[in-house]
């Protein structure tokens, strides 16, 4: 994870974000503390980069990389604003231990590459290339699914599709494309199917242990078809990271070892 301690919104790169509305950096200080506490309240061990001056959505630690068998494939991200975010990650995941493999294509890490299983569903359609899926099963040798975004809210894999545990999903069906839709109902006859007013407010934009879930309170039903599952919730609420476009699973990048 990494502090919001320089969060703000000073450009706009997705629809959630007004440039021109204030933030609260206090606030969303205080509402990440929540989520980092959550996190070691279920016994989760938390490591944290250093945030950069200048780099307002350092936080979103999701965007940083993708981490699994103990190589950090390193993103490369679209838009010029967030750029130098990728060999800082990098560079940390190495320093942590992992075998750093720098990308060649455009991709913004496991905010479209999800595990599931031993399957990598991967997105594109906004952010990551194409290109980068096939790089990406060529560097972890794994299936890689791509799957495409069509709803600009709805820009990062992470914001339409929720892997709660290795065979269970939960996602949006009106934020993929006809072809992606079909691939997720074959794939995962059983996944929740999340409501619009709970996709709006990144409810599943969460992050699950395989058994406790932990996301946004103010996605009421889906928590609820969530706990339906046998799933335990813990809520929490980042009203204020929600304005630069990024919730719960945003902020947080799983460290595979
Ligand atoms: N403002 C950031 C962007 O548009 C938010 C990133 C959210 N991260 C995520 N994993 N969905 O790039």
């Amino acid at each position: 994870m990494c502090r919001p301690t320089h969060f703000t919104v000073s450009y706009r790169i997705n629809p959630w974000m007004f440039p021109e509305n204030p933030t609260n950096q206090k606030l969303a200080e205080s509402q990440w503390q929540s989520l980092y506490d959550a996190y070691r309240a279920l016994g989760i061990e938390v490591e944290l980069i250093d945030p950069i001056p200048g780099l307002p959505d350092m936080v979103y630690a999701a965007n940083g990389g993708f981490v699994l068998d103990g190589i950090a494939y390193g993103a490369r991200f679209r838009y010029p604003e967030r750029q130098p975010e990728g060999p800082a990650y990098l560079d940390y995941l190495e320093a942590l231990g992992f075998t750093p493999t720098p990308a060649t294509e455009l991709n913004e890490g496991e905010g479209d590459f999800l595990l599931v299983g031993d399957v990598i569903l991967a997105a594109t359609g906004f952010r990551s290339d194409e290109a980068s899926h096939r790089e990406l099963a060529t560097v972890f040798d794994r299936e890689v699914v791509t799957l495409r975004l069509v709803n600009p809210s709805f820009y990062h894999l992470d914001t339409a599709l929720a892997v709660l545990d290795s065979t269970t999903i939960a996602y949006y069906p009106d934020a993929f494309d006809e072809p992606s839709r079909r691939e997720l109902e074959r794939r995962f006859p059983d996944a929740i199917l999340a409501s619009e007013a709970d996709a709006t407010v990144l409810g599943l934009n969460l992050f699950s242990d395989g058994k406790n879930v932990v996301m946004a309170e103010q996605a009421v039903r889906l928590r609820a078809d969530i706990e339906a599952r046998g799933f335990q919730t813990v809520g929490v609420n980042l009203s204020e990271l929600l304005l630069g476009g990024g919730g719960v699973k945003c902020c947080t990048l799983e460290l595979r070892s």
